[in-house]
Order: structure tokens, then C-alpha cells, then sequence
């Protein structure tokens, strides 16, 4: 599906995106930018919650091309889609035409209560395959089409919190 064409048109949309991008102005625009180029990219817009403070990119591939991004939310997101979604203030990860990997930063509650890391997120037709640290789950696409608004909660730990508890205690605060 993504021929040689589409690649050369995505590369150059997200060479001007990455232009724009040190703009830090521009803000209030930034997370229509986003919905939009999920779309771009192959994925439901709703698939990142509102109200994005503001994300960046930068350029990593180029065939296919490929940014790693990083959105800031203003404070911890929790979000419903299917299940309880939770957006870390600093979410990063890399993406390119369906496919997202390497998330940190973004966890989903599940039945055990347990907040469980979500690390890729791959299209499968019509539907998105989730793969978290124990578990892979899909669900249709259409549940994330809506752009759906934070609410603010607790901030859990993360990746590096963890690595962070194992070294000699060193604040940083
Ligand atoms: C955001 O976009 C809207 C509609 O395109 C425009 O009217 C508005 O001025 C823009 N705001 C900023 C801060 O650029
Ligand atoms: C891009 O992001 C991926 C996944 O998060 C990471 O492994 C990689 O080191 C990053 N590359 C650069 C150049 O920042
Ligand atoms: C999740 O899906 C990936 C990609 O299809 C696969 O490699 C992996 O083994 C799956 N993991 C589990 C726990 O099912």
C-alpha cells in the first residue's frame, strides 16, 4: 500500500514539519498538527488524547521515513478508550507509517488493576495490534477515531524511575 509515491510525499511532509517544529509560538496549533499527521501516518486521529502543551520531531529514516517523536501534556493524562489509558507529562517514542515503537510513557490499566506499559502500536488492517511489556491485545480502529480530552490524575512511575531505584539515591529535586 505505501508505494514509493506516498514515502516521497511523507518525507517531505515531515521535513517541514520538523522546519516548523522549533517554532514554540505556533502552540496552540500544535495538536491539530498531531491528529493530522497520525492520520498521515495510517493511524485514527483520537489514537493521542487532548490538549497536547506541545510535541516534537525529529527525522531518524528515511526509507520508510521515520521521527521519533515527543509530546509534552501539561500534567499526568488519563484517558478512556476501551480501557483506562494513561499518558506520562513526557511521552516519546518513534513512528512511521503504521507503525509506532518504543513508547515511554504510555500505560493502559488492566482488569487486575495492574498499569501495564504499552510499547508499540501496529495498523493490522482495520484493526490496531497493541503490544505491551506482557501482553498483546487488539481492538478496532474505530474506537480511537474521536479525539478524546485528558483528564488529570497521579503520575506513576515509569522506565526510568525504575532503573533510577536501583542506583545509589542521587535527587535530582
Ligand atoms: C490556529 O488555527 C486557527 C484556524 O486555522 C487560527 O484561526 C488561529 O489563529 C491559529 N492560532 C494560532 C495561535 O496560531
Ligand atoms: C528514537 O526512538 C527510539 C525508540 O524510542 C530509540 O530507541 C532511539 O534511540 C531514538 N533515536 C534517536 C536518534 O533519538
Ligand atoms: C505480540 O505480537 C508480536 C507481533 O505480532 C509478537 O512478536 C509477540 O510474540 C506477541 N506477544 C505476545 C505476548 O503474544
Amino acid at each position: 500500500m505505501a508505494t514509493a509515491n506516498s514515502h516521497m510525499s511523507l518525507l517531505l511532509l515531515l521535513l517541514a514539519l520538523v522546519a516548523l517544529t522549533p517554532s514554540t509560538s505556533a502552540s496552540q496549533n500544535l495538536s491539530l498538527n498531531l491528529h493530522q499527521l497520525l492520520q498521515l501516518l495510517g493511524f485514527p486521529p483520537g489514537l493521542i488524547p487532548d490538549p497536547v502543551e506541545s510535541f516534537s520531531i525529529s527525522l531518524v529514516g528515511l526509507l520508510p521515513p521515520t521521527v521519533n517523536f515527543t509530546i509534552h501534556f501539561e500534567e499526568p493524562c488519563y484517558v478512556q478508550y476501551v480501557i483506562p489509558n494513561y499518558f506520562a507529562p513526557v511521552f516519546t517514542g518513534q513512528i512511521t507509517f503504521g507503525k509506532i515503537s518504543g513508547m515511554i510513557g504510555h500505560k493502559d490499566q488492566f482488569s487486575s488493576g495492574e498499569w501495564i506499559d504499552m510499547y508499540d502500536v501496529t495498523v493490522v488492517g482495520e484493526d490496531l495490534l497493541f503490544e505491551y511489556a506482557t501482553t498483546n491485545l487488539t481492538y478496532n480502529r474505530a474506537y480511537f477515531e474521536e479525539v478524546k480530552t485528558c483528564t488529570y490524575g497521579p503520575l506513576l512511575a515509569d522506565h526510568s524511575n525504575q532503573l533510577i531505584s536501583q542506583l545509589p539515591m542521587i535527587s535530582a529535586e
